[in-house]
């Protein structure tokens, strides 16, 4: 069977399993914030149309002030890019050849980039079930690799792993030159929001990156930025094309980063949602990961490949994202985004279903 490689574009999901796509179905594939962008982008979006008859600033410096003031940090060390999924390709050019540790299981583009840029790669996978990063066990590989990519809070698992585990590893890879990567593409999601940004300026060799798609639900615009030390992004700059973010997203990234009462208010709607949801699953006699962000990965203890479960949720209208590709996961779970209360409904009624009929 070819999996698709990521969520969303679900009739690639269907076509892979034999299944026509029926005229209505919920997409619970790509973890975007249900509540949407904005409603003050929405508001600006007329402005849009002005902006395509002149080139972006290439310098992005309106955008990158914003940012900048919204991390506390200096604007240099900013570098926005177009989505995070560029800004890891760049991460991988810049590190080209060398060996290259992935803590697993996670997004499966810093394998892909780092593969296609000659770097060796090695795994660190968490125990299944826990997903916890013991910092000890991890530390001792460091002496191998030139780089780690950390995703924190995790996808697919939703865990955020423990900020001592965290500090722990960054002093240790600080000793031993190697680059420490941390994903912090879904850090805004958490009820108790924890970047590690602020510990750039003690850890020359770390890097944070954002994307723009998840909080602000404008995965079709293609926004992120990489905060670290500036002649780490000057190298990172030079890898990249001019004009590579396009001056609707950079007017698009200043109004979302404004949004702190949307953040807030889809921080207390995503709380709500997963306690209900995981309450449900725990009723339901479903195995469901401790996440602490919108997505979270469950399985039916009944079966080890999930694969019946997933046709079952495709014929029903409901879009899983597979596992097949996580290592460590292969296929032993599916994971969901949180949506809105109508659409969760939907799931939870789908999967009592489920039960019925095993
Ligand atoms: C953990 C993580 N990092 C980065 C990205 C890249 O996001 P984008 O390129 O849309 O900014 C994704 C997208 O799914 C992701 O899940």
């Amino acid at each position: 069977m070819k999996w698709p490689l990521h969520g969303s574009n679900p009739q690639y999901l269907y076509q892979s399993m034999g299944i026509p796509l029926p005229d209505h179905y919920i997409d619970f594939s790509a973890n975007i914030n249900p509540l949407g962008p904005p409603l003050s982008l929405k508001e600006k979006w007329g402005q849009a149309f002005e902006l395509i008859n002149d080139y972006p600033d290439p310098k992005a410096y309106k955008f990158s002030l914003k940012a900048a003031e919204k991390e506390g940090l200096p604007m240099n060390w900013i570098l926005p890019g177009n989505g995070g999924s560029e800004l890891i390709a760049l991460i991988a050019r810049m590190i080209a050849g060398k060996r290259v540790l992935i803590v697993q299981p996670a997004f499966s583009e810093y394998e892909e980039a780092c593969k296609a840029n000659g770097c060796q790669i090695g795994y660190h996978v968490l125990e299944e079930g826990k997903w916890e990063l013991k910092s000890d066990s991890l530390i001792q590989k460091l002496d191998h690799y030139d780089a780690l990519f950390l995703c924190n809070p995790n996808n697919p698992t939703g865990k955020s792993f423990s900020r001592s585990a965290i500090s722990h590893v960054l002093e240790e890879s600080s000793t031993r030159n190697c680059f420490v990567i941390i994903d912090e593409a879904f850090y805004d999601f958490t009820e108790e929001v924890h970047s590690f940004a602020s510990y750039i300026p003690i850890y020359p060799n770390l890097m944070i990156l954002r994307s723009m798609t998840k909080m602000y639900s404008i995965p079709g615009i293609r926004l992120g930025y990489v905060i670290a030390r500036p002649p780490v992004l000057e190298k990172m700059a030079s890898f990249q094309p001019h004009w590579s973010v396009n001056a609707i997203a950079l007017m698009a990234g200043e109004e979302c980063l404004k949004a702190v009462e949307h953040e807030q208010n889809t921080r207390q709607y995503i709380g709500k949602q997963r306690s209900r949801l995981v309450k449900f699953f725990q009723e339901k006699g479903y195995e469901v990961s401790n996440s602490s962000v919108n997505f979270y990965l469950l399985r039916d203890p009944n079966h080890i490949d999930q694969l019946p479960l997933i046709q079952f949720l495709l014929e029903n209208g409901i879009v899983p994202r597979h596992t097949y590709h996580f290592p460590g996961l292969e296929g032993s779970w599916i994971r969901l985004a949180i949506k809105r209360k109508k659409e969760n409904d939907r799931l939870m009624e789908v999967l009592a279903k489920w039960r019925t009929v095993q």
